[in-house]
């Protein structure tokens, strides 16, 4: 029996319209079906069908974390995505369940998080991968120069990424056409329309020349692997790519530049050491020398990428001193990620967060609470170790604000992949870098609810403090209130 609604869902705000009317009728979800065009059918039963519509029940309250997330998993191309997002809506509304995003382990809640995690790679994925090309503009007076860029993103992630493209190239008009939406920068405003179709594609261009030219000039060859750019980009959409026109070329003599630049490497005194980071002097290849280019270059990479990405930073002064770059650890999909400040000597060495004698008191605790320290998380606000000389010791040093400043888009980078449900910050440098504040440990213990973070937040002490308090009953106090803090997390992953 069906009574349609005529309406269509094709983004947020009109899927947002109809589920308010759709909730003013009172319709339960499994009455609901939105077809392939994104029409809405309301399959009433005959009693419900001939009652009048309700009437409006009033604006509809529901979280903003709700609305904010909802309006990124739209996105996604799925046709049960909408149908997913009205039940949930309606669950919301039945009071019960206002903290329903909270129930990780409700199937509902699960599809909602991996939509919404799918949508997010594929925004990264599209900041990194639209490659632009100029083109003519005849019969328009203009200075400015127009490019044009096409591209397939999996899901619909137009409207997510655009932002990106207009702070990133504000002083030209563009427009990247995409087969579902395409999205338009004149200087002003973002505009958007439907989508085109692959043969409006741009043209190859002297753009693509000079972009060929810096790819080959920037051509890493031990670097290069081919089955993690099949990762994160597909090869049928290398075509889109002019580089990828270059990849088989170059790799075909990638072995032989590699070895060229090991042994260059070796036989060069100067950058023989421990370190294996090529010239100190800043001439050395792919250099990442400021926080905005982390920004950039980690733009929607897996942790895999990113952590070889950082071996190259040179954001600020630290690497010069430090064994190594020591990259968090974890699978992807933790719920509980762990910050701590800086690696440590032990750290340093091993190229591991928290093996040390911070690790130890971390480990046994996170054991006795029962937590899988296999599914959690653990990295560092900074990823270098600072340390100064004292005889033959390497002292600890806390790194500087514009030091944590400087690393902070590679924790950002961890965060939109792992994405956790809980974040434990060991310490006020930690808690600090994640809470974008300062932080007083003592002050701000435990559980912290910021609602402006998609996750939730607990601070800690660091497990070196608990190792430096000398007063017995001091330090008992100050443990069992760590262990408290982590019992916190776990409810958390449990629970959600
Ligand atoms: N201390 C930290 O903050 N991190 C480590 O990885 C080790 C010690």
């Amino acid at each position: 029996m069906g009574g349609r609604i005529h309406a269509e869902a094709s983004n947020f705000e009109e899927w947002r319209n109809v589920s308010r009317e759709l909730l003013a009728r009172a319709a339960l979800p499994e009455q609901v079906v939105w077809n392939e065009d994104q029409e809405v059918e309301l399959n009433l039963g005959v009693e419900e069908k001939s009652k009048p519509p309700l009437p409006s029940s009033g604006p509809v309250r529901v979280s903003d974390e709700f609305v904010r997330r909802a309006k990124g998993v739209a996105c996604h191309v799925d046709l049960d995505t909408w149908g997913l997002l009205y039940r949930m809506l309606w669950r919301m509304t039945r009071g019960e369940e206002r903290q329903l995003l909270r129930r990780a382990n409700d199937v509902d809640v699960r599809s909602f998080e991996l939509k919404e995690k799918a949508v997010r790679r594929e925004r990264h994925k599209m900041t990194a991968f639209v490659r632009f090309r100029k083109v003519e503009v005849t019969g328009e007076e203009t200075e400015r120069e127009r490019f044009v860029a096409w591209y397939e993103p999996e899901h619909d992630v137009v409207y997510l990424a655009a932002p990106f493209f207009r702070d990133r190239f504000s002083s030209m008009d563009w427009s990247i056409l995409t087969p579902r939406t395409c999205v338009h920068w004149d200087g002003r405003e973002l505009s958007f329309s439907e989508g085109a179709s692959f043969q409006e594609r741009p043209d190859e261009d002297e753009l693509e020349k000079y972009w060929l030219k810096y790819y080959a000039s920037t051509f890493n060859p031990s670097r290069l692997n081919i089955s993690m750019m099949e990762r994160e980009m597909p090869r049928r959409y290398w075509k889109n790519l002019p580089e990828a026109s270059l990849i088989a070329e170059l790799s075909n003599g990638s072995y032989g530049r590699s070895e060229k630049m090991k042994a260059e490497l070796e036989d060069n005194p100067k950058l023989q050491g421990r370190r294996p980071k090529g010239a100190p002097d800043g001439r050395e290849r792919g250099v990442i020398r400021t926080s905005d280019e982390i920004r950039l270059r980690g733009e929607g990479l897996t942790l895999e990428a990113l952590r070889d990405q950082a071996q190259l930073c040179r954001a600020c002064p630290l690497h010069e001193r430090a064994t190594q770059v020591v990259f968090g650890e974890g699978p992807p999909e933790a719920k509980l990620m762990i910050v701590g400040e800086q690696p440590g000597d032990r750290e340093d060495l091993a190229g591991h967060p928290f093996v040390g004698p911070s690790g130890e008191v971390l480990a046994s605790a996170i054991g006795e609470l029962g937590i899988d320290r296999e599914a959690v998380y653990v990295t560092n606000a900074v990823k270098h170790f600072k340390w100064r000389p004292s005889g033959k010791i390497r002292l600890h040093q806390s790194p500087a604000p514009k030091e944590v400043h400087a690393c902070k888009p590679w924790l950002v980078h961890e965060l939109e992949q792992v994405h956790p449900r809980v974040v434990l910050c060991l310490g006020s440098t930690a808690a600090a870098a994640i809470l974008g504040r300062p932080v007083s440990v003592t002050r701000e213990r435990g559980l912290r609810d910021d609602p402006g973070l998609p996750y939730a937040v607990v601070v800690s002490y660091h497990p070196a403090y608990l190792l430096r308090i000398v007063d017995e009953s001091e330090r008992l106090r100050a443990s069992q209130q760590f262990y408290a803090d982590l019992e916190a997390c776990k409810q958390f992953i449990d629970t959600m």
